[in-house]
């Protein structure tokens, strides 16, 4: 099927039309604060189905489920730890998923094959008033098509969905750019299979022990079964050959001088070109501002006709861990550079 995929701007038409979409069986692209997602009906496993197809997202990579009211969580999880209570009551409504044993009214389409089923409570208004005025909860991953970089404008998403799903609602830019933060629960605290907005810093205030999976920040032999089965494919990849360089802004001018004319440049800011005569994208100082442009910026190397691009390493504390996380894998986890 082929659609004339409509872009509404995120009014309360747009989402009465949302609404009336979702309950017919179709999906919707919709925003978030995080990344825009695609959705149906959680319990809807022909709607679900269509997510896959639209996407080409593999079958046995589970869906996040959204939620707009606590009670909406009772339907989802089989089980629910005190944990979990303590962080939705301090990091809910927010870019915070949390995995949890699921109830036989989630269908095996959404939840991968897998006994469990990831939550979140999105804090954008416009996602919660779409699952509102659904009244039952969104199966929703992020809307661009499988392996290509998350979509963080309702542009993103058409360009990459056009003729494959019948309506994006558009709510602007996402604030946070980045995926939530994906956790699994532990005897002792939380399991990060996914960084994002939320930090393992703010995770370790209200649970005290947060272990950051191995998958996080290294590539998992093929014979390992991944927590977050999301974290085994090839992901977030422009077309060019991304590396990144680990070192000082002087180092990073030395080792891309020594790469050719053909090389793009992926700095913090303009600063660390100096004397550098070779084209450049900037995606932001702080580990905030490059969450937010770090998709853009990969998509916006690809639409320059970039082939090889050399990027500044991130740092890795607080938010910086979600994007390293995710530069990593647009880089093939290619990095060079010093080693600490
Ligand atoms: O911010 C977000 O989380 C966005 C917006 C749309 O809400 N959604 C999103 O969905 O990023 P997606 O499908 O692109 O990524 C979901 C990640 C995958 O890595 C998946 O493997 C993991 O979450 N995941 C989902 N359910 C899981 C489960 N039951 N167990 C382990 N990992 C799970
Ligand atoms: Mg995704």
């Amino acid at each position: 099927m082929v659609y004339d995929t409509r872009i509404m701007k995120a009014d309360g038409e747009a989402v009465a039309e949302a609404a009336r979409l979702l309950k017919s069986g179709e999906v919707v692209a919709i925003p978030t604060e995080t990344v825009y997602g695609l959705a149906a009906n959680a319990f809807d496993e022909n709607a679900v189905g269509r997510i896959f197809q639209a996407k080409g997202r593999p079958q046995d990579n589970p869906l996040i489920v959204h939620i707009s009211r606590l009670e909406m969580l009772y339907d989802l999880a089989a089980e629910i730890p005190d944990y979990a209570l303590k962080c939705a009551e301090v990091f809910w409504s927010g870019p915070l998923t949390m995995i949890f044993p699921k109830t036989d009214k989630v269908p095996y389409v959404t939840s991968g094959g897998l006994d469990t089923v990831g939550v979140r409570f999105p804090a954008s208004a416009a996602a919660r008033a779409i699952i509102d005025a659904c009244g039952f909860p969104l199966a929703a991953p992020s809307a661009n098509l499988s392996g290509s970089p998350s979509p963080t404008s309702a542009m993103h998403v058409y360009d990459d969905l056009k003729g494959r799903i019948p309506c994006i609602i558009d709510g602007g830019s996402c604030a946070v750019g980045v995926e939530s933060t994906v956790i699994a629960f532990e005897e002792d605290g939380v399991r990060l299979l996914r960084p994002g907005f939320i930090s393992a810093e703010e995770l370790e205030d209200v649970v005290g022990k947060v272990y950051i999976d191995k998958g996080v920040t290294s590539q998992l032999p093929e014979n390992i079964k991944a927590a977050s089965p999301g974290m085994k494919y090839k992901h977030y990849s422009p077309k060019a050959d991304i590396t990144i360089f680990r070192g000082s802004a002087d180092e990073y001018r030395e080792y891309a001088k020594t790469l050719g004319k053909d090389l793009w440049c992926m700095v913090f800011d303009d600063g660390d070109m100096n004397g550098l005569d070779l084209p450049h994208i900037c995606y932001g100082k702080t580990s905030e501002e490059q969450a937010k442009l770090l998709f853009d910026t990969l998509r916006e190397l690809d639409k320059r006709g970039a082939k090889k691009v050399l990027a500044r390493c991130p740092d890795t504390n607080g938010v910086g861990l979600a994007v390293y996380n995710r530069l990593l894998r647009a880089a093939a986890f290619r990095v060079v550079g010093n080693d600490e």
